[in-house]
């Protein structure tokens, strides 16, 4: 099978190369700058990717591959600081710029060799960087400029090395897809019959390999994640695999009931249901502070689902539907992805139970994760759920968590996802649900004052969660949603639509 091999000097879009790179139906492989040349031989890619990152190749320490990577004759292509690398390291040179180039530029290509072969004489790419090559290593000609960066872009046919000093992998760079395409396919030579399905099998066959004749626990929230996680582990392991579904109290209307239905009907799952509500609300009253909220309940998660545990004996692996976007937003090292909220799912756990870890989606983005499900015959309704937090309503309660408000939440949430569904938009949201402010407010209904609750509506669209805009609904179904609530919802009487996107604000109010 033909693979690309994707070197990780702390970009964070690395894992946007990967997935771009999966998107052609060819294998890609990340592993850390400093994978020894002998482990790149024996992996034998058809291509070499070097990621971007925040370092300066001219600072003492920088992260640096093993020079014999880029004599190998392997082809390579170097993004932003992979570029830089390969100035630096084939005798180019490489400078601090007076200014930075970031965001949009225009390329000019001087050359449309292999690597920008149908791009255009001119085309929108995406920059960020504020070193640029000065000196072309020998052998090495630039093949594209900007108006900041003479060196855009810089190849040796011979050697099969290229470099950009943009991101062909972000969807702002025009035409990233073709120029990484031309890679892979023109420089590589890939085939390109990669398929999800190969996937499906290749974790199938490591898992039982990890497992062998041991049990493995998995927390499944009814989200798509833990839920295609937990169908592909019990592919690989049948029923060593133990599913725990824990009622928090904190989920939406019947959706506990209806989770345990699905998979215990359609997947004869191996299902152990708990009802914890009433530990879960009452280690939360009185507590408004959203990290505090998210860490009671990664907590008494953590004790529930380890007396669980506990109870089925003897296991030793404990499976995860982490996303790589999880993986990043909780990371609070490697400068950019700085600590935004606790996402509780990937801390915590696995750390006190001792158990080892299997997270087969670990690098994987929400869609690619779906496309799996899909190919495991979950069904459509399961698959297309849009994505819920961990926390789930409590960080969706703004402030202080009681029945009654949870109750109400509740309430509405249901009516604006009904709604949305009937308009048959649901699919193209990313993620639509009801929040109840901890604001009152004055209003009339009959000849009554009234002094209640209000409901915002929050609907976005989105890749992948790490980016959002606020979603442009059409006011006809806002109009009915919000009549529908203030009717039929006791204790709300005023509804407001959140129009925030991500960055600044966040997805959650919490
Ligand atoms: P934010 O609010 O950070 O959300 O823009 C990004 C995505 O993550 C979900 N989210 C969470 N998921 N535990 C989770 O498992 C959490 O604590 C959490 N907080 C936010 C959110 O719903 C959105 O999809």
């Amino acid at each position: 099978m033909d693979k690309i091999l994707i070197l990780d000097f702390g970009a964070q879009y690395t894992q946007l190369i990967a997935r771009r790179v999966r998107e052609l139906n060819v294998l890609s492989l990340v592993e850390n700058f400093d994978f020894p040349y002998e482990k790149v031989m024996e992996l034998n890619p058809r291509g070499i990717i070097l990621s971007g990152g925040p370092s300066s190749v001219y600072q003492p320490g920088a992260p640096l591959p093993d020079k014999r990577v880029l004599e190998s004759g392997i082809p390579v292509l170097g993004i932003c600081y992979g570029l830089q690398i390969v100035a630096h390291l084939l005798g180019g040179e490489v400078d601090r710029s007076t200014h930075q180039e970031f965001g949009k530029a225009l390329l000019i290509v001087d050359d449309s060799s292999d690597l920008l072969a149908g791009v255009g004489d001119v085309t929108k790419v995406w920059m960020s960087h504020a070193d640029k090559v000065t000196i072309l290593p020998p052998g090495f000609k630039p093949i594209a400029h900007t108006d900041n960066s003479p060196v855009a872009a810089l190849s040796s046919k011979q050697k099969k090395i290229f470099g950009v000093q943009f991101h062909p992998e972000v969807v702002h760079t025009a035409k990233g897809k073709e120029i990484l395409a031309n890679f892979v396919f023109k420089v590589c030579g890939c085939t390109g019959d990669w398929q999800p399905g190969n996937f499906i099998s290749e974790k199938v066959a490591e898992i039982r390999e990890m497992v062998g004749t041991e049990k493995v626990i998995c927390a499944m929230s009814g989200g798509v994640d833990s839920a295609v996680a937990a169908v592909l582990i019990q592919r690989a392991i049948g029923n060593q695999l133990h599913v725990v579904h824990i009622d928090n109290g904190l989920m939406r209307k019947d959706e506990s009931r209806k989770v345990v239905d699905y998979f215990k009907t359609n997947f004869k799952m191996n299902l152990h249901h708990v009802d914890a509500t009433e530990t879960f609300l009452r280690k939360l009253r009185g507590v408004a502070d959203p990290e505090k909220k998210r860490k009671i309940i990664g907590n008494t998660f953590i004790e529930v689902f380890e007396k669980v545990a506990h109870e089925i004996k003897g296991v030793q692996f404990l499976a995860q539907g982490t996303l790589y976007p999880d993986v990043i937003e909780s990371q609070s090292h490697k400068g950019p992805s700085a600590k935004i909220k606790t996402h509780h799912n990937v801390g915590g756990l696995p750390e006190v139970m001792k158990l080892q870890l299997i997270e087969p989606f670990r690098l994987l983005f929400k869609d690619e994760v779906r496309m799996v499900g899909r190919e495991l015959g979950i069904s459509d309704d399961v698959i297309g759920r849009h994505p819920f937090p961990g926390p789930g309503l409590a960080v969706r309660v703004l402030g202080e968590i009681t029945p009654e408000k949870l109750e109400i939440l509740r309430e509405a949430d249901d009516i604006f996802i009904d709604e949305i569904r009937k308009y048959g938009i649901y699919g193209s949201i990313w993620q639509a649900f009801a929040v109840l402010l901890p604001v009152q407010s004055v209003g009339v209904m009959g000849d009554e004052r009234t002094y209640e609750y209000t409901i915002a509506l929050r609907a976005v669209t989105s890749e992948d969660g790490m980016t959002a805009d606020w979603a442009q609904v059409p006011f006809e179904l806002l109009a009915r949603v919000s009549s529908r609530i203030i009717n039929e919802v006791r204790g709300v009487n005023r509804v407001v639509y959140d129009i925030s996107s991500k960055p600044p604000a966040t997805i959650e109010w919490e």
